[in-house]
């Protein structure tokens, strides 16, 4: 099953529904979840950070601010205090056109949770947030991986900007397919793309020395797209990485005309919040 999930790596482009189908529904929630696999996705996203009381929880940024209605770090809550918020009303007043009764009240989710529902039926593209935050986050990670039998049956890619993070999970278990995750901006914070991912400045001039010490962990990288609504990499990124054995993953893309170029570049797999407009995509070329 390992080697079926990796020849499809290489032989399909993978469409990764971003958090979900998040452009339709709570990311990170059952209703964005579900319906990115009713979409026919290949992966489910999801990002990773730990609660107070070390469980894995599904939820993008540190804080909870943006999309619940608690307050503070993801890590200074226990798993009773984060299963009791919000996590679905924000989508309604942000994306009225999307809106749904339903959404509101939508509970966070721990990974065992997402794992409990899906099993080995679905893919998981999982996303190390903030290790430096949860030193214990790759041990935990792989452990209940290895425990469901998610390794072995193909069903994972772990995905992060910290290689120390992706080093660590490869040395833990060398089967787990990883992407390099990379950000490039000209100064994001005041941080380099170094300090970022401990990789490169900018993936415009990543040279083939970095690529080779990421394909000595890793089996692809995962660039953005856009940078102040200008594209950032180009067909040569692409090529380039190829001809050092790694896959490119590009987030996040929800327009077709972008879907289309990098397809025509040779992309690997597109993380997006719109996963059925990548199936249209994918179906007409
Ligand atoms: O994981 C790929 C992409 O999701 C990285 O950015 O901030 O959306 O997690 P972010
Ligand atoms: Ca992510």
């Amino acid at each position: 099953a390992l080697e079926q999930q990796r020849e499809a790596l290489h032989n399909n482009v993978q469409v990764i529904a971003h958090r979900g189908a998040s452009g339709y529904a709570p990311e990170h929630t059952w209703y964005a979840y579900d319906k990115a696999l009713a979409m026919g996705t290949d992966y489910l996203e999801l990002d990773v950070h730990m609660s107070a009381d070390g469980h894995l929880v599904a939820i993008h940024d540190t804080t909870l601010e943006r999309t619940t209605d608690g307050q503070g770090p993801v890590k200074e809550h226990s798993l009773d205090e984060l299963k009791a918020l919000d996590a679905g009303s924000w989508f309604n007043r942000a994306h009225p056109e999307y809106a749904d009764d339903a959404y509101a009240g939508a509970k966070l989710l721990t990974l065992d949770d997402v794992i409990d529902r899906y099993g080995q039926d679905v893919r998981y593209y999982i996303e190390t947030k903030s290790p430096k935050d949860y030193p214990e986050l790759q041990d935990a990670l792989v452990n209940k991986l290895e425990a469901e039998g998610l390794v072995q049956s193909g069903s994972v890619v772990i995905q992060s900007f910290s290689q120390a993070s992706l080093q660590e999970v490869h040395k833990l278990n060398p089967d787990i397919p990883l992407i390099q995750l990379l950000w490039y901006s000209p100064s994001e914070d005041g941080k380099t793309l170094e300090e970022w991912t401990g990789v490169t400045p900018s993936p415009a001039d990543i040279t083939d020395a970095d690529f080779q010490t990421i394909a000595e962990y890793a089996d692809g990288v995962g660039p953005n797209y856009l940078y102040e609504g200008g594209p950032v990499i180009d067909a040569s990124f692409i090529e380039q990485a190829h001809a050092n054995d790694l896959l490119v993953h590009v987030y996040t893309i929800n327009d077709q005309d972008q879907m289309h170029q990098l397809l025509d570049w040779g992309v690997d797999g597109l993380f997006t919040n719109f996963p059925d407009r990548l199936k249209g995509v994918l179906a007409e070329v």
